[in-house]
């Protein structure tokens, strides 16, 4: 099984990136974290980040054929991105959203996820955690339906 997981804008800065609401681990400890578990489950995983938008898109684009799903913290782009709510759609692959902080406790822009509503679920206010369910998630999903 191969799963990529995908990290946007600013999620490169976690662990100096306003540490009381996302943590102190940087992006690449929990990435280390991740491999740890997906390695327990024997899962392939791949870890990339991106600040842009359109090399998002393309990372969704390009994952079809090649991995069995996605877990994707689409961090800002969360609330505003019908490019990648539409790169989703267009691969037919299981997606599960996940964040760091807990979006429906904060502002009123960060409840609304264009994603969301495309993806299997949504895992949000676990820290680094988060991933980790977002793993467990999509790993169960794609054993219950055989893919
Ligand atoms: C985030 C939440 C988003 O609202 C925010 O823009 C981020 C990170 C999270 O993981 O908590 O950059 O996706």
């Amino acid at each position: 099984m191969k799963i990529l997981v995908l990290n946007g804008p600013n999620l490169n800065l976690l662990g100096t990136r306003e540490p009381d609401k996302y943590g102190s681990d940087t992006l690449n400890s929990i990435e280390k974290f991740l491999y740890r578990e997906a390695k327990n489950l024997n899962v392939e995983i791949a870890f990339e980040q991106s600040n842009i938008e359109g090399e998002l898109v393309t990372k969704i684009q390009q994952a079809k054929g090649v991995y069995d799903g996605i877990i994707i913290n689409p961090a800002a782009y969360t609330h505003t991105s019908i490019a990648i709510r539409d790169a989703i759609l267009a691969v037919e692959l299981p997606v599960v959203e996940i964040h760091i902080s807990n979006i429906h406790k904060r502002e009123e822009f960060r409840h609304i996820s264009m994603t969301a509503p495309v993806c299997i679920g949504q895992i949000t206010g676990f820290g680094k955690n988060s991933y980790k369910l977002g793993l467990i998630a999509l790993y169960d999903y794609l054993i219950q339906y055989n893919v």
